[in-house]
C-alpha cells in the first residue's frame, strides 16, 4: 500500500510509444469553456462588426434584461474606475489621469453611441489604444452583457439630455 507503482511529474512511461507519462491532450481538443461560435467570440461576421449582440447570448443568458442586468455589476467593477459609473468619463481613475491620452472618454460621445455592438464587444475584449482590454477579467458573455449595459446607459442618458 506504502509503496505503489506509479508515475512522478515528468517521467518516462514504458507504456505509450512517445515515452512521455504525461499525455498531451488529443489534437484538436476544445475545452468545453471555449466559445466555438466564431462572431460570438470576435464581434465580427463576414461583413464586419456585428450590428446587435447575437442572439443566441441573449437566450442563452435568459432574454435582454437579465443580460444588461449582469452587465451592469461587471460595468461597475471593470469600467466604472475610468469611465464613471455613468460612463460619462467621470471615474475616479480619470480624475487623476490628466495625461490626455490616458483620460477615458464619455461613452455618451455620439460616434461611440453609433459604434456597431460587435466593435464595442471588441473594444472591451481587446483595448483599444491607451485603454487595457478587459478580455481577461470578463469572459465572452460578460463582455456581451456589458456592451447590452452600456447601451441602455446611453439610451438613458441621451433621453435625460433631451429633457
Ligand atoms: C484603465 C482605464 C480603463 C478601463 C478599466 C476601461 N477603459 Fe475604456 N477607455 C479608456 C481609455 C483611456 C480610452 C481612450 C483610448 C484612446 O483613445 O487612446 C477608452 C476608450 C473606450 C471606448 C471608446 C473606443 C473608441 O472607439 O474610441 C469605449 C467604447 C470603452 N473605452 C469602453 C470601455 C468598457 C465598456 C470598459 C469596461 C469593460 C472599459 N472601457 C474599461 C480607459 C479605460
Amino acid at each position: 500500500m506504502h509503496d505503489q507503482p506509479r508515475y512522478s511529474g515528468q517521467s518516462i512511461s514504458e507504456f505509450f510509444a512517445d515515452g512521455r507519462e504525461l499525455r498531451p491532450p488529443v489534437a484538436g481538443t476544445i475545452a468545453t469553456t471555449h466559445e466555438v461560435d466564431n462572431v460570438v467570440l470576435s464581434g465580427r461576421g463576414n461583413t464586419g462588426w456585428v450590428h446587435e449582440i447575437p442572439a443566441k447570448v441573449v437566450v442563452r443568458n435568459s432574454g435582454l434584461a437579465a443580460l444588461a442586468e449582469r452587465g451592469q455589476t461587471r460595468f461597475n467593477i471593470y469600467c466604472a474606475p475610468c469611465h464613471g459609473y455613468a460612463g460619462d468619463g467621470a471615474g475616479s481613475v480619470n480624475r487623476k489621469a490628466r495625461v490626455g491620452s490616458f483620460v477615458a472618454p464619455s461613452l455618451h460621445d455620439d460616434r461611440i453611441r453609433h459604434i456597431p455592438d460587435g466593435q464595442l464587444y471588441a473594444t472591451i475584449a481587446n483595448g483599444i489604444r491607451a485603454m487595457p482590454g478587459q478580455g481577461h477579467t470578463l469572459k465572452v458573455d460578460d463582455r456581451w452583457a456589458v456592451v447590452a449595459y452600456v447601451r441602455a446607459l446611453q439610451l438613458q442618458q441621451h433621453l435625460v439630455a433631451q429633457e
